[in-house]
Formats: C-alpha cells, structure tokens, sequence
C-alpha cells in the first residue's frame, strides 16, 4: 500500500476532470469563439500559410473524395481557406474557388500564396456556421480537414447545412471532413457530473457526448456512428454519395449531393 501513490494518482484524475469542465462552462457560441481565438494567434497563422503545407498540395483522402463527383470544372465554395492549402491545387484544376474564414490574415496569406502561383481566388471573412453567400451560385462546397466537426450542437450543423444547401445550384456537392470514433468510451458517472457542472454555471446545455476542445485549442464533435452523420445530413438537405472510413482512423469524409428540401 503506498498512499502517497494513490493520492497522487486521484489527483491525476481529479485535475483531468477539472479541466475537461472547461467545454461545459462555454455556450456554443463560446465555442466558435474560442476557435476564432486560437487560429488568430500569430503562431496558428504561421503554423497554417506556411510553405511547406500549402505546397504538400491535396490529401490522399481529399483526392479519394473528389473522384467521387463528376464535376472537373465550376464554382467552388471552399470552407476554412487556411492558407490555400487545397485552394490552389483545386484552382490548378480548374476549379473556380471561393475562399471563406473567419480570419482575416489567413485570407490575405490565402490570397498571396495563390498569387505565388499565378492563381486568382476570390475570398470572403465570415464564419462558416453562419454563411451568407448568394443562392444557387456554387458547384461544389468543400470543407475538409475534418472541419464538420467544428461547429457545436447538432442543430447549428444542420443549421450550417441549409446555408451550404441554399449556396449551391440544384445538380450541386458538398464533400466534407469529419472526426469519426465509434470505439470512444464514456464514464457515465463523469458525464452526468460534468451536465450538473453545465447546469449549475448555465453553461453548456446543449453538450452532446464527442464534444471536446481538441488539444485545449479549438472545438470538434466526434461522431459516434455513421447512422449520427447520416440523419445530419439528411436533414440538411443533402444525399449521401460517399462516406469515406478509413479502418483504425478518427476521420473520415463524405461527398454529398443537394437533394430537394420540401421546406426550404
Ligand atoms: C484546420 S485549418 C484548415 C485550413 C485549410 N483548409 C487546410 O486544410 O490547410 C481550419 C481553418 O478554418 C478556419 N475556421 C475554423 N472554424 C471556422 C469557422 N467557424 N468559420 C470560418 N472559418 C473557420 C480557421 O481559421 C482555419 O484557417
């Protein structure tokens, strides 16, 4: 028996419960916030206009995605620009890329970095969740780097679908990114203890089980299970064309066709 072990121990686990309270005393929109807050550092800039990642040009699983469309040219609305990583090999392409983020250097850098390599995009600084684009205008809308898990709360998900929906023209595709664990497990005691904390700050109500601040720098929902991302998507007006699992990965993405929405 050695207390001074288990009470260190305890306390390991104590202070990993203190600070996994910290997503329940934000509010969704806090949320955003937070994220905002972390790519607008200058290091987090740097870190994502850098020359060698926007020159490793497209993953392997972007590119699985886009041959699953049949589109080779059009209107491309891209989600989260960075620093032009996917923007200028799409451009290259022949893609006509639209660029939306919520900061504004990484814009400029999106810009520059295109310009590098003789390439125009057109940008735009908003915050995806709330897009406010023209209607029926894109081809395709793009939001990799697993950034469908970005945004808290089923409800604005799907909230941010209808936008995305409304955005592209009738025959039109949304390829996205997401994180996907369906091994993850829950300690249902921890949980019901971290809603209470939510309660009692009237905090972060609307917390679903995978919601995480990922490396304490910005907030990601990890989708349990396939059926979870299918009935988003569905009421978001989209059909699914792909889902793309890798085994023994936490991402995943999906290609997903505008369908008629009756009430929108
Ligand atoms: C993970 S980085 C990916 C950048 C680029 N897509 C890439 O893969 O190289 C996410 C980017 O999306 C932006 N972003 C994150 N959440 C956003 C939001 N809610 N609205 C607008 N931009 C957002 C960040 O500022 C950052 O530039």
């Amino acid at each position: 028996m050695r207390p001074r072990v288990t009470l260190g121990r305890f306390l390991n686990r104590f202070g990993r419960f203190i600070q996994s309270l910290d997503i329940m005393v934000m509010r969704p929109q806090d949320l955003v916030e937070y994220t905002r807050q972390t790519y607008s550092r200058p290091k987090n800039v740097e870190s994502w206009t850098r020359k060698d990642l926007i020159d490793s040009g497209l993953t392997q699983d972007e590119k699985i995605l886009l041959e699953n469309i049949p589109l080779k040219e059009g209107r491309l609305l891209l989600l989260g620009i960075g620093g032009g990583r996917e923007a200028i090999p799409l451009a290259k392409r022949g893609f006509r890329v639209t660029g939306v983020d919520f900061v504004p250097d990484m814009v400029k850098k999106a810009k520059k970095n295109a310009l590098k390599h003789g390439i125009e995009i057109k940008t735009l600084v908003q915050e995806i969740s709330k897009l406010n684009v023209p209607a029926s205008y894109y081809n395709i809308a793009w939001l990799s780097a697993a950034m469908y898990s970005s945004f808290p709360t089923r409800k604005k998900r799907v909230e941010m679908l209808r936008r995305i929906h409304s955005a592209l023209n009738p025959e039109g595709y949304f390829l996205c990114e997401f994180h996907f664990n369906p091994k993850a497990g829950y300690n249902p005691e921890v949980e019901i203890l971290r809603k209470i904390f939510a309660f009692l700050t009237f905090g972060n109500l609307m917390y679903e089980k995978g919601d995480m601040l990922l490396g304490n720098t910005e907030f990601i929902h990890s989708f349990p299970s396939e059926e979870s991302l299918k009935s988003e998507f569905e009421e978001g007006g989209f059909k699914i064309i792909k889902f793309h699992l890798p085994e023994e990965r936490i991402r995943g993405g999906a290609v997903l066709r505008k369908e008629f929405l009756s009430n929108g």
